[in-house]
């Protein structure tokens, strides 16, 4: 053990907090917004806090000091909803897209407010001293924290995001910093800082307006008597960022930006049964495919299966596939499909050699963290920005759902089994993913309890969160120096003006003296 470990370590132990009451609300109805957030809560109450969860989601086995409440509607919205709307969100505009994102993420507001359990919660004579809120579109739920008298951490499943930036008035420049809901990396050319900009001011103005409103009217319609969102956020204490700079690309956070990626990441176990024999087996090597838990390969369009199919078909490897339903037609002997695979133990074991993924952050950070180059095909939100920084770090290859093809999808496989380029960079990227101080769950941990030691720890805040927008991008000092250049200009052109014509009258009248002593000698003559 490193000495900064049992440093770090005896310092957690030294401060340790009693019990605190944690509330956790991680409503979206995404399956890793909950592995996210259930692993941050079982850490905590290991810790001995009582905690309790709510979300659409439940713990299989619960365990001690971890109470959790179901968002009920939730789970069923999800099945229906996102499920199939996911797939379509790929052939359409940046705007598009995200005026049907926002359209999703006000009705699951909606269906959340309106949940008999959170009313049930809100009209108990419970109390919390910290909220964990999971941040997507969802600021109006502030009034729970700010009901409780509780203080709060904003926790972003897709790390750090105009989303989070604008909460800690965190510097994000367009220049070197993708929009992450964007398809570049941190390394953009002319045109693409041009697209950045735009769709970045864009959003925040989309953010600062539509968005906002949308907020405020939740407020007016179930919490009356909250203060306004804008106050709310800036009593933010801490915001927990799924992500690291192993993974992401490098920039700028304030002190009460944390980032915890790989946290969630526990040691693979070995494989059991058929599906170890399978991976043993595999002397050519194994391709695992999975699009994650909210898109269903069984939902893609037929050519594209059908592509999917034919380039498998001539593989030498073997290929686990993360399927839906049982069966698929023309099914190669060498792919085995299944409803769900423990993913992390799959990628840990040696004949893996390569994965097909959507890019979420979650299977990024596990291909990352335990070394497998990635064939990414990205559908929506992150994954884009997730695949594309890992094309730039060289650890993985994109084939865009619009080209998904046999072609495409063979061409990318083949390059990564050939090339050994693509596995070193990435198990150079584990290394750095490895490499921390401190474990990120024990980072995470700290943090949670920081707040609390320190009474929502506002003194990590920069002064940023107190200032107006104007006065943040020094508009308003900006004017006030334009106007003096104007003004010392319009005085020094005066002044000039008013020399000039001085001048030119002085001449003037010797000029008519001139005349008129030249008139008076005429005369005399
Ligand atoms: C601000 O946060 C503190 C805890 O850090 C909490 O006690 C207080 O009620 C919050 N204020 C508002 C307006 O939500």
């Amino acid at each position: 053990m490193s000495l900064k470990i049992i440093v770090a370590i005896f310092l957690c132990s030294l401060f340790i907090v009693d019990g605190a009451k944690i509330l956790a609300i991680f409503h979206f109805p995404s399956n890793s917004h909950f592995i996210l957030g259930s692993t941050l809560l079982k850490a905590l109450a290991n810790r001995g806090h009582q905690v309790t969860m709510l979300s659409p989601f439940l713990l299989n086995t619960p365990i001690k000091n971890y109470e959790q409440i179901e968002i009920t509607g939730m789970q069923q919205f999800k099945e229906e909803k996102i499920m199939k709307q996911t797939l379509e969100l790929v052939n359409v505009s940046l705007v598009e897209r995200m005026s049907k994102m926002t359209d999703l993420v006000d009705k699951i507001n909606v269906n959340f407010f309106t949940s008999p359990s959170v009313k049930e919660l809100l009209t108990s004579n419970r109390t919390f001293d910290l909220v964990i809120q999971s941040w997507f579109g969802n600021e109006a739920y502030l009034a729970i924290p700010h009901h409780f008298g509780a203080a709060t951490i904003a926790f972003s499943t897709i790390g750090a995001s105009m989303l989070t930036n604008s909460i800690t008035r965190n510097p994000a420049p367009y220049s070197y910093v993708p929009n992450v809901f964007g398809s570049f990396s941190d390394e953009m050319n002319f045109i693409q800082r041009v697209q950045n900009t735009l769709s970045s001011i864009g959003f925040d103005i989309v953010q600062a307006t539509y968005m906002t409103t949308l907020e405020e009217n939740y407020l007016q319609k179930y919490f009356p008597n909250a203060p306004p969102i804008d106050e709310m956020v800036k009593n933010i204490s801490l915001v927990l960022l799924n992500s690291h700079y192993s993974i992401e690309s490098p920039r700028p956070y304030v002190p009460n930006m944390i980032q915890i990626g790989g946290f969630h990441l526990e040691e693979p176990k070995a494989l059991q049964g058929d599906l170890k024999t399978f991976m043993d087996s595999a002397k050519e090597g194994v391709i695992y495919f999975s699009l994650g838990s909210n898109i269903r390969s069984s939902d893609l369009p037929a050519d594209k299966l059908d592509g999917i199919i034919k380039c498998f078909s001539k593989l030498p490897t073997k290929v686990l596939w993360k399927f839906e339903t049982d069966n698929v037609k023309n099914l190669p002997p060498n792919v085995n499909i299944g409803k769900w695979f423990p993913q992390k133990d799959i990628l840990a074991h040696p004949n893996t050699k390569l994965f097909i993924s959507h890019g979420g952050l979650l299977s990024t950070t596990e291909a990352v963290y335990l070394g497998v180059p990635i064939v990414g095909i990205p559908i929506f939100a992150d994954q884009e920005s997730n695949i594309e920084d890992g094309v730039r770090k060289g650890y993985a290859l994109k084939v865009s759902f619009q080209d998904l093809s046999e072609e495409t999808l063979t061409n990318a496989i083949h390059e990564i089994l050939k090339n050994p380029r693509y596995r070193d960079n990435i198990k150079q990227r584990s290394l750095i993913l490895r490499d921390q101080p401190i474990r990120p769950i024990d980072n995470a941990v700290y943090w949670v309890e920081y707040v609390l030691r320190h009474n929502g720890a506002h003194h990590l805040k920069t002064s940023a969160v107190k200032l107006q927008w104007y006065e943040y991008l020094l508009l308003d000092v900006i004017a006030f120096l334009l106007g003096i250049v104007l003004i010392t200009s319009y005085i020094i052109y005066y002044i000039i003006r008013l020399i000039l014509k001085g001048i030119r009258k002085v001449f003037k009248t010797t000029g008519t003296s001139k005349n008129v002593s030249k008139k008076k000698k005429s005369k005399l003559a």
